[in-house]
């Protein structure tokens, strides 16, 4: 069949239930990964044709898209800060806004004036797409990373692997105090995280692709205690953060003004609360 033929079909069956333009960008990536064939392919080869073995992926793609299951799961991977991840349905699939809270430490260590070696942890990594980045860019960084679930571990570890850096990996659970696996070493320059954080009263905010295909671990938190996990971690950085050490969140765009309330009353000093791109308070900085 020729590869137009197939794109006319998944405009057909995805059209309306995702939009035209996002239907071209899914047909490109799943050309991409099982044809490597980029998007330019289309316009120089409008006739070509594929084999049959080569067609079955990209229908079996496009049955799970219509199910309404997300491109990256379908495809395994998708890419974070410039750089390629391992998704399945043991991890979130990494978001934009992440990207602003790595960049934006980023941007904090490269232009401060102390140039020592840092040692660096995320907690729930999820992916590891924090540490990774992290590590990726702050070339000397120690960093090392924890997360509640062995499944989300596995593939922030291949992810690792597939970055080229080197994150130590650390499985368990941030609210039963995990100090044992922190010794008197232990003691970071900057610890961040991206914890679960949205409320059950907002599931009715959430896209049903969201809601019925990614780890609800890795999302929901008790309506009654939505900053358990931040609590949490404030407590952990007491111990574990060295003075004058970063605590960065990313947090829920709801529940900005609660969380400046909290850092300081954990006595974090120039608390920064700071937006995302789409002008919600996505992120927050303290220093110990
Ligand atoms: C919002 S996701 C963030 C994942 C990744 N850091 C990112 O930014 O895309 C939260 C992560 O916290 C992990 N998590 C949930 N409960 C935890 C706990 N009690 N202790 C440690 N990690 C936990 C989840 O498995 C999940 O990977």
């Amino acid at each position: 069949m020729r590869l137009k033929d197939i794109q006319d079909i998944y405009h057909k069956e995805l059209d309306e239930l995702y939009g035209k333009n996002e239907v071209d960008s899914f047909f490109n990536l799943v050309m991409e990964h099982y044809l490597k064939l980029d998007r330019m392919h289309l316009f120089m080869e409008p006739e070509h044709v594929v084999t049959k073995t080569e067609e079955q992926p990209l229908f079996e793609a496009l049955n799970q898209l219509k199910l309404e299951q997300p491109i990256q799961y379908i495809l395994g991977e998708t890419e974070f800060y410039s750089l390629p991840f391992k998704v399945n349905e043991h991890t979130l699939i990494p978001r934009p806004e992440t990207e602003e809270l790595v960049a934006l430490i980023i941007d904090n260590v490269t232009s401060s004036a102390v140039k020592k070696p840092l040692k660096i942890l995320d907690i729930g990594t999820g992916t590891g797409c924090i540490a990774i980045s992290l590590a990726k860019h702050l070339i000397k960084a120690q960093v090392s990373a924890i997360d509640v679930s062995e499944g989300a571990l596995e593939i922030a570890k291949q992810n690792a692997e597939l970055n080229e850096v080197g994150v130590a990996f650390i499985q368990d659970d941030i609210l039963k105090t995990c100090y044992s696996a922190f010794d008197a070493e232990s003691n970071y320059d900057i610890i961040v995280s991206n914890p679960p954080y949205v409320r059950n009263l907002e599931k009715a905010e959430i896209q049903p692709n969201v809601l019925n295909n990614e780890p609800h671990l890795a999302l929901f938190v008790d309506d009654e205690n939505p900053l358990q996990f931040y609590n949490a971690i404030c407590e952990f950085a007491q111990l574990n953060l060295k003075n004058g050490g970063t605590l960065y969140f990313e947090i829920n765009e709801y529940l900005g003004e609660e969380m400046v309330e909290l850092l300081k009353a954990f006595s974090f000093k120039n608390v920064e609360l700071k937006k995302d791109l789409f002008g919600k308070d996505r992120m927050i900085k303290g220093v110990k």
